[in-house]
């Protein structure tokens, strides 16, 4: 296993406390996407927990098939149609790797609308891979992952594959859901990474930038703070992005595969230092092909610039949401607050035994996490998936 990696890179992997024998999970997160895999939302939960990258069973992903989706937080829509246009036209020349400078076409339009030099841009293939990345790269089994509870659990999956010590750290119930950033520095002062997922999956709770700048100035050195920004469209609230312009210990990851309707499309971003990229990088070697699709590009590109388009889609995500609220309320069942296209509702019983009632009402709803038993993650569809999703809730109290 030894040769997998550079010199450079195997030294640097020894010097944090990673062993050899470790070589080969860092070498298949990186190399065979099963970071990726893992991060599926239609990943069978057990076999990523023990470790094993196995795709989730075919009879799982066609079981979704003709039900209302409600279970991954993807977008109720496709791409903005001139963004899919932009995409479509570059189908005719997918010949060529890169018929034209796609990807610096990219990183220029992220670097304008987000205000971060194009030095600081990499896009991936989705930010399932930067996610896992960082994880190996900045954590290590003498530096570990802190998080909130309940987050998006990519991070902690990874960590867990890697031996790393995870960390979770309650959400701040008084100060609406947000992550309690000065407990997370108290639980572990020495971390290599602490996770902030603003919106966070699965509560579409913002934590204000405020408290991640507080984080930024306390943590200890040679840590990063890792920003996934994935919701940030739906929310519409200020990012981190101008922590990474500012040279700070910052990771900001953002994806395509939510507001912008591109998951099927594969295309994410990670915005740092040029320093903090080049660590993350370093353990790719001569594998690394970074060519990515050139449909996704064009999409991707072409949707960013499109202010008017994303507010309306917020807009109509929030409409959404606010009348399925308004349908919970007439039962007494309460939710959590939520700035994104997904919320917490608590059934007050086990979440699984809901979730197979809207199964059999063709409504898939969202995971529970073991910290809330009781409560559902369910994704914000479009108007007419909502009415699905209330009309099924109304034949499972009745
Ligand atoms: C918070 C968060 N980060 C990252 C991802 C990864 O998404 P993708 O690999 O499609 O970019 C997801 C997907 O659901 C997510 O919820």
């Amino acid at each position: 296993m030894g040769d997998l990696f550079s010199k450079e890179a195997r030294e640097d992997l020894l010097e944090r406390g990673y062993s050899r024998r470790q070589f080969g999970r860092i070498s298949a997160l990186l190399g065979l996407g099963s970071a990726a895999i893992a991060a599926s939302p239609l990943i069978s939960g057990t076999a990523a927990a023990k470790g094993t990258p196995t795709r989730a069973p075919i009879e799982e992903v066609q079981s979704k098939v003709g039900m209302v989706r409600l279970g991954s937080n993807e977008c109720w829509t496709g791409p903005f149609p001139d963004a899919a246009q932009a995409g479509a036209a570059m189908v005719q020349y997918g010949n060529r790797y890169e018929p034209t400078n796609l990807r610096a076409q990219l990183i220029e339009t992220v670097s304008q609308v987000e205000k971060v030099p194009q030095t600081h841009i990499l896009p991936w293939p989705g930010s399932s891979d930067p996610l896992s990345r960082t994880v190996v790269t900045f954590c290590s089994p003498t530096r570990g992952l802190v998080t909130a509870d309940p987050t998006f659990e990519n991070a902690w999956r990874t960590a867990a594959w890697l031996g790393v010590k995870v960390t979770k750290v309650p959400l701040r119930a008084e100060n609406r859901y947000a992550t309690d950033v000065r407990a997370m520095l108290a639980a572990d002062p020495n971390a290599g990474i602490y996770y902030v997922c603003s919106p966070n999956n699965p509560t579409g709770t913002v934590t204000p930038l405020a408290d991640i700048k507080w984080l930024v100035a306390h943590k200890p050195a040679g840590s990063i703070v890792l920003v996934d920004e994935a919701y940030i469209h739906f929310a519409g609230t200020p990012s981190a992005a101008k922590l990474v312009a500012d040279n700070k210990d910052v990771v900001v990851l953002r994806t395509f595969s939510k507001l912008f309707g591109m998951a099927g499309l594969r295309l994410g971003l990670s915005m740092a230092r040029p320093d903090l990229h080049a660590k993350m990088m370093r353990y790719d070697g001569a594998s690394q092909s970074g060519t990515l699709s050139i449909v996704a590009l064009a999409t991707g590109t072409a949707s960013l610039t499109q202010s008017a388009a994303i507010v309306e889609r917020r807009n109509q995500m929030i409409a959404a949401r606010e009348e399925t609220f308004a349908h919970l309320k007439k039962y007494g069942l309460t939710y959590l607050p939520s700035n994104a296209n997904m919320f917490m509702v608590d059934w007050k019983q086990p979440a699984q035994t809901m979730r197979d009632a809207f199964a059999r009402s063709k409504v898939d709803i969202g995971r529970s996490w073991p910290i809330w038993p009781t409560m559902s993650r369910v994704t914000v569809g479009s108007a007419q998936d909502m009415q699905a999703f209330c009309t099924a809730l109304d034949q499972i109290m009745a």
